[in-house]
This record gives C-alpha cells, structure tokens and sequence, in this order.
C-alpha cells in the first residue's frame, strides 16, 4: 500500500540514524508458497545523536511483510508494544545495545514488482537496490546502515540445489525431507541494498584469477544448464576487468570468490551485490549464433561495471541515494574507459557522445530534468536515469580532464584510502580530488547541483593585418523545474584551429598556457571569455569541444563547407563524426520544413567522400556513415513533427544509396568474406561497416538488392550479420511482403526457445515503421512467446513500439491510448517498469500540437487512475 499522496524526500532534511546494525543474522526458509525469514540484529545506539535522556524509538521500515514474531533481548513483544504502520514498525528501546530477532512471513511467488526476493523461471533471487530489502524483512533500509552479514539459506534440495548469499561460504548440511542449507559469510560491512540471495536448479562455469598480491579467487558464473555454453564471454570479460582495476586504479580484489548469476527476470541491467553479482540474461549470455557484436560489448561493459563496483559502490557506498551518482556516475567512467582500453577508444567516446546527446540532452531538457545529485524525489526509482549515471560519467571525465590522468589516480587512491568501509558523498569525492591535486573545484561544484545542458555559443572575429584571431565562448543554461536562474559552470573546452591545408596551428594566446601546443583544453569560467590569438596567417577554422571534453551544446556558425573540411581535416575523432552529424542534421531539417526541396548535393557528396577515404579507419567510417538518429534529429528539433522526420530521413538515406551504390556495394563485397567469429574490435568495425552499407544498399529500390538481403540473412553465420539483414528485409516490406513473412517465421523458428533472441524478434516488429501499427503490437501480445511478466519483453515489445516515429504517433493518438492502457495495467504489477515505459509520453510540449494535446491527454488519464504506485506517480504529476 502506497500512500494517497506520495511525499517528497529532500536532500537538506538528511539526518543521521538514531541507530547502527552492527551485526545481521539472516535465515531463509524457503517453501513453494511462502518463505520465512529470521533476522537476528545486533542493534548500538548512534552516540552522535543527542538524545537528552530517552532512547529513541527505533522505526524499522518494512513493505508487504508478515510479522510472526518479535523478540527484544530474547523477550517476546506483544502487538501493544510496538506499532505498525504503512511502511514502518516502530518499537520503544530501553538499552543503548540490544538484539531483536524478527520473524516475518513474505512471498516471494507472488512478488511481480521484482524488487525484495522474487521467483524467476522457478529460481529464487533477489534485488534489494534501491530500497527492496525492506520487503524482505523489518530493517534499516539505507545506505548509511553498514552491518556484517551472515545469510543461512534452506531450501529443498531437489529443487534447489544451489543456494547462494554474499560473500564465502562457511557451512552447509543435509536436513529432514529432502531439504538442505548453505550458511554464508560477507566479512565486509555493507548497507542491505548490496544483500542477495539466489536458490535454483543452476549450472556454472568456473574459472580462477590470481590477484596482484598473489591470492587466487573463485570465479564462478550460474546459469540454467540449457545457457551454460553462453557464459565464456562474460568469464573473459570479468578477468579482463579485475585485471584493468588492479593496473589503472590499484584496486585488488576482496574475497576468495566472486560469482555471477544470471537471470531472465530483471528489472535493469545487473546488480553489484557484494560477491554475487545478479545480472539481468540479457547482459551474461552470449554466443555467436544468438548474440550480436553490440550484444558482446554491451556484456564486457556491464560485467566490467558491476565489478568496478565493489570498490566504487560497495567498499566505498553511498550514504544517502541522492548521492546515487557518486558510485554510478564514477563507475559509469570506468567502464567506460575500460571499455576504450579493450576496442576502439574513438568509437566508444562518439557513441558515449551521441547516447548523451540523444537522450541525456532529452531528460534535461523534459519535466524530470534533475541535477546528477538531485535535490528531492518522491520515488528513488525514478532516478536510475541517464543524467545520474551517464551524465554523472561526464562530470568525473571533466575531473579526469581538468586534474591530467596522474592528480586523478592520486585522487583516487585517497578517495579510497579515507572513505573504505564508509558511506561517502559527491563532496567527498570532490574534496579528495582537490586534496590530491591542488586544483581548485569550487566553481566546479555546480555540475552536482544544477540541473539542464549548458550550451556554449561560439563567436570569432580574425583581423588580417595583426594576424589575430580572436574566439569568445559565452556560456548559459536553460532553466529547468525550480532552478530558474544558474551560476555559471566550469568547462573544459577542448579546442584546435586548422589552417587553410587542414593544419593544426600552433595555439599561441594570453593567458593559456599552452605555448606551440596544437591542442588544448580551455578551461572556461566566466559568462564569457575571449582568448586572442597570435600568428594567424588566415582565418582559423576552429575545432570545438574536442572529444567531447563537457556535456554541453555547442553553437557556432560553421558553414557547410567548414563541416565539410572538419569532416576530412580534423584529427579529432568525435569531432569528425560530429560535423557529419551536424552536416546530416542540417540536411535533414530542410527537408522537414520543406518537403519537396530537393536532398542537399553536398551532404551527398561529402558522405560519398567519407566512403572513398582510403585513409579513414573502419570504425570511424562506419559512424561517420550513420545518419543522425530519429531520436537526435527530435531532440534537436524546436518542434517535434515525427512523420516529417521519418520521411526527411528516409529520402536523404536513399540519395546517399543511389548516387554512391557503385562505391557502396563494392565497399560492401571488400568487406563480406568468410571468418571465424570473434568479437574484436577490428572485426566488429568491419562487420559493423559491412553492415552500414547494407543499410544503404537496401533503401535502393531494386530487386537485386532484395535478393542480397535474403542471402546475406540465410547464408550469416554469426548474429551480427544476421540481424542486420534481418532490420534491412523489415524495412523492405513494401517491395516485398512474402520475404518479411518468411524470414520473420524463419528467425522465429530458429530461435523460439532462447528467450534473448526472441526479445529482439519483437523489438523489430515494433519499432518497424514498416511493421509495428499499434493492431500488429496488439497481436504480439497475444503470441506465444510473449511473457508478460518479463521486463525484457515489455521493454522489447512496448519499448520499441514507443520509439516507432510513424506509428507510436500515429494521428488520432491510437499510439498513445494503447501506452496508457498499457501503464495502467502494469503499474499493478511492476510499477519500475510502468514508469519507464512512459517516459516518452513526458516530453509532449516539444510535439507539433496535433500529437502534443492527445499525448497530454493519454497523460490525464493515467494520472486520473487512484492507487498509482509512487514511481508512475511522480512522473505523471510532475510532467503535466
Ligand atoms: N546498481 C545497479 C547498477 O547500475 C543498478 C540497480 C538499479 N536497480 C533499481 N531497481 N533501480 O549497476
Ligand atoms: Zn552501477
């Protein structure tokens, strides 16, 4: 039960708790229909909280629990001597240091929300993150709580013949009626988010890794025996990232074993718990029939991140969750950077680039735009968001940025060396790295509190006779919901200035230090500041925000011709990708404002120049190639018009296709042979290119091209290819018809049984602007295969619908009347996920007004349903 009026939580009320949980005893008894569990706390007054006399009362909280029973120092309490009350149980205390031992009965087979202990394919497991714990049992439940764990866990043994807890396991025994126990043991302390359990039928794989000081630890991956093939991958990955933590951070491993389990029930991607990390199926299993290139990345950075986490999270934690972005955002960077150590260091930075810019830039910009450390929130859910984890990775790579690799590691380490074992804070973190470096953050400290994109307006004036070019950056920053006005932000600016040749020039100017440097990061301050400088023969081109050195927007007049030469000249990776992206931005908005106009002949042009480079790296190439997304060019947009876009896009897509075909295919047949599959960074970019191509062959209106497809798809031997293919033969459906029908019943065929695979098979009937009409996503619901009580299917099916431009939009607002049902009805079940699926529902003041007034409406109606759990709550309220 939620309340009828959800509150609100604020940063500025923090306070310390009255009490500490310095031990927890935990035992599971887990049935078919119920489960019982027993917490023993050893409980120690806060002596920092001035109490004058009286103990405190000590309100536990708690959510869908059974009491059965309730002991203090071995004395049973009576109903009269404690309360319950919606989320709390509020007991007197008479002792600074006392035990309790609290029975409760919950059930776990009737948990949908996938929060606390739930069942997953007949497994038990858990996720306490954020706030799941409490329906697990009466406790703390917050971050500052740290207590050491013992989890006994009792099960029936032919059901469940591995049970698992956090961190090593120090007994196990056979019981009466088939049932047996495993007790084990975290010797760290650590808040009850980090807590897991898990109880199944599982295999594992097991492998081993010697840590810097030489101790050897356990690694262990479960999974259902049918998976147990698909874990190498993850296995690789997460030796790969215990040794990158140990040679870039210094950071050593801390038990004997570390296990990953895996589950096809989850609300997110994977969770950090401390040595038994819980991942989500979708981000573990992997083999080269069912899973892409862009599958076996996304596996090596999440297995990677939820490792980095158990010191960025779990050794250090978090002591409030407005603090969520001190370990996600600082782990989002490592990942990050790992993931650019192991493959293409440009390609990760554009493709960081453009999901920041895609979506971080529309959250910004939406009604629940909210700084990386939020100042209040009604539903802590709610705030897993792009802005705290990806923008939050921004603001630590400007720290990176602003203090050079080595003050960073120095930062690093005594962030770590002060705060292990401790519930640390954004301040903290900041503190140390000003501590460690000697550079000033003071002003810094505003990418924690304000909220919005800064955009950075460039201007520039070259005097001919002096040789002196004068750049002036001024800096502001929308207003987002209760910040209406904003100090200005410190900002590194990466800048070079090509000659008339494409040269880098010497960058010789007051006040930067960096004489005959052709490349410098400005590091900017004021509302505006001017650098003039020295020695130009003519007009500099300037090359802004080099590797996207801050989360900003960046307006400069650059001319076509200017996109033209960055995207020849320029030895900044990103920056190359992003004067195509600008290039094909501008091309594209013509088009929507004016349809009948024809495709810009420099766009095509230049694109046909991108494929000819013989210089250009595949990688790079193959993003250069990418026109800009649906999703970007919306963003970008004053107004949104979706059926403009779609069609803008498409035609300059199928200029690019015919005028450069020749090169196109040819590139396409280089590119196409025979190999073993591995997933390396200088296959996948020839895979991915391969692919790109493809794309562009397939907007060609012929038949041989529809034949391509069909071999490429039959004849694939790995995913990649074959779901390229797969995408290129949907969007060919007005040619061909029976081809969509036979390749998508034979994609069905061969994959019905790895639910994985069958996530996508939905997903590109979805998203299909060819395929996916609100009746078609209708029907998919009623199939088979479709589980409703999966996470990932809804987020494939309803997700991909929701990003569908032509029909989620579709006049008459059938789209956004479906996504209401669809919210309405899921926020019974599982209201994480209600809440997610509605986002783009939030952004409809940026739609032309036909689609703007029914999304509002599509709104209200939600909004008009009583009950709605906190998470739909709060997003509906504050975007209407
Ligand atoms: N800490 C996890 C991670 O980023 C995410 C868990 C979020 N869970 C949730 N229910 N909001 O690695
Ligand atoms: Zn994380």
């Amino acid at each position: 039960m939620k309340d009828a009026q959800p509150r609100t939580i604020y940063l500025k009320d923090y306070q310390a708790p009255d009490y500490w949980i310095d031990t927890t005893h935990l035992t599971f008894d887990l049935y078919e229909d119920h489960a019982l569990v027993t917490a023993v706390l050893q409980m120690r007054l806060n002596d920092d909280i001035g109490c004058g006399g009286a103990l405190p009362a000590l309100v536990l909280h708690g959510e869908e629990l059974d009491l059965v029973s309730l002991h203090r120092d071995g004395e049973e309490l009576e109903s009269d001597q404690f309360q319950l009350a919606k989320g709390t149980l509020t007991l007197p205390v008479e002792q600074p240091r006392f035990q309790l031992q609290i029975v409760t009965r919950i059930r776990p087979q009737e948990n949908t929300s996938l929060e606390g202990l739930y069942k997953s394919n007949g497994m038990f497991c858990t996720q306490c993150e954020a706030e799941g714990f409490r329906k697990i049992t009466y406790y703390l439940d917050r971050p500052d709580v740290m207590s050491v764990f013992t989890t006994k866990v009792i099960a029936s043994q032919a059901r469940y013949p591995v049970l698992l807890a956090n961190g090593n396991a120090i007994d196990q025994g056979e019981l009466e009626n088939d049932r047996h126990y495993v007790t084990w043991e975290d010797p760290f302390k650590k808040p009850s988010y980090l807590f897991a359990l898990v109880a199944g039928d599982l295999e594992c794989v097991e492998d081993h890794f010697t840590t810097m000081s030489g101790r050897d630890v356990t690694l262990r991956i479960f999974t259902e025996s049918h998976n147990i093939h698909k874990c190498d991958h993850a296995m690789v990955s997460l030796k790969k990232s215990m040794k990158w933590d140990e040679e870039v951070y210094g950071r050593e491993y801390d038990l004997d074993i570390f296990m990953i389990v895996a589950v096809d029930h989850f609300n997110m991607g994977a969770m950090e718990n401390k040595g038994l990390n819980i991942f989500n199926s979708s981000c573990v299993l992997a083999s080269p029939e069912t899973a892409t290139d862009a599958t076996y990345q996304r596996i090596e950075a999440i297995v990677a991140h939820e490792y980095f986490h158990n010191w960025s999270g779990n050794r250090v934690t978090c002591r409030d969750w407005f603090q969520l972005s001190l370990k996600e955002g600082f782990t989002v960077f490592r990942d990050a950077e790992f993931s650019a150590d192991m493959n293409s260091r440009g390609v990760k930075r554009i493709q960081d680039a453009s999901l920041l810019r895609t979506a971080q830039f529309a959250e910004d910009a939406g009604p629940m735009a909210h700084p990386i450390r939020p100042e209040s929130f009604i539903e802590i859910s709610n705030f897993y968001t792009l802005t705290v984890y990806e923008k939050g990775c921004e603001v630590v790579r400007m720290i990176h940025t602003l203090l050079g690799a080595d003050q960073f590691r120095k930062g690093t380490d005594l962030y770590f060396e002060r705060h292990d074992g401790e519930a640390a804070t954004c301040e903290d973190f900041v503190k140390a790295m000003e501590d460690a470096s000697g550079v000033d953050l003071t002003q810094f400290r505003n990418w924690y509190s304000q909220a919005g994109t800064p955009v950075i307006t460039v201007t520039d004036r070259y005097e001919a006779d002096t040789g002196d070019y004068h750049l002036t950056i001024a800096q502001s920053c929308p207003a987002t919901p209760g910040q209406e006005h904003k100090q200005p932000f410190h900002i590194p600016v990466g800048l070079a200035l090509l000659d008339e040749q494409g040269e880098l020039l010497p960058l010789n100017a007051e006040g930067i230090h960096a004489e005959g440097d052709k490349e410098k990061v400005l590091s900017i301050k004021q509302t505006e500041e001017t650098f003039v400088f020295k020695g130009c023969k003519s007009k500099p081109l300037p090359s802004l925000l080099r590797n996207f050195s801050a989360p900003v927007r960046v307006r400069y007049d650059y001319s076509k011709d200017d996109l033209v030469f960055l995207m020849k000249h320029d030895t900044d990776s990103f920056n190359r990708w992003d004067a195509c992206q600008r290039l094909g931005v501008m091309a594209i908005e013509q088009l929507v404002e004016q349809s009948e106009q024809a495709v810009d002949p420099q766009l095509v042009d230049a694109f046909g120049a991108v494929i000819a480079d013989p210089e250009l790296d595949f990688a790079v190439k193959a993003e250069m190639l990418c026109l800009p997304s649906e999703a970007s060019l919306a963003e970008q947009a004053e107004v949104i018009k979706p059926l403009a876009i779609v069609a803008a896009r498409k035609k300059v897509k199928q200029a690019i296709a015919e005028a450069h075909s020749e090169a196109l295919l040819a590139l396409y047949n280089e590119l196409s042979y025979e190999r073993d599959y591995r997933p390396e960074a200088t296959d996948i970019a020839e895979r991915t290119l391969k692919n790109v191509c493809l794309g562009y062959l397939a907007a060609e209106d012929d038949a041989e091209c529809l034949q391509r497809l069909a071999e490429q798809y039959n004849d694939a031997s790995n995913m990649t290819d074959r779901r390229a293919a797969l995408g290129c033969v949907v969007d060919a459906r007005h040619r061909d018809e029976r081809l969509v029908e036979r390749v998508l019943t034979d994609f069905y065929d061969r994959y019905k049984d790895d639910a994985n695979v069958m996530d996508d098979w939905f997903a590109v009937q979805s998203s299909s602007a060819e395929l996916g009409t609100v009746e078609k996503v209708k029907a998919l619901m009623q199939h088979d295969s479709f589980d409703p009580t999966s996470p990932n299917k809804l987020r494939a099916l309803i997700g991909g619908f929701t990003r569908n431009m032509t029909h989620f939009h579709t006049a008459g607002g059938a789209g956004y009347e479906f996504l209401a049902d669809r919210v309405i009805e899921l926020d019974k079940q599982n209201p994480q996920v209600a809440s997610r699926v509605m986002m783009p529902l939030t952004r409809w003041k940026k739609f032309e007004p036909a689609a703007s007034g029914l999304m509002k409406k599509a709104l209200q109606r939600i909004k008009a349903v009583h009950d709605l759990s906190t998470d739909v709550y709060e997003v509906v309220n504050k975007s209407l």
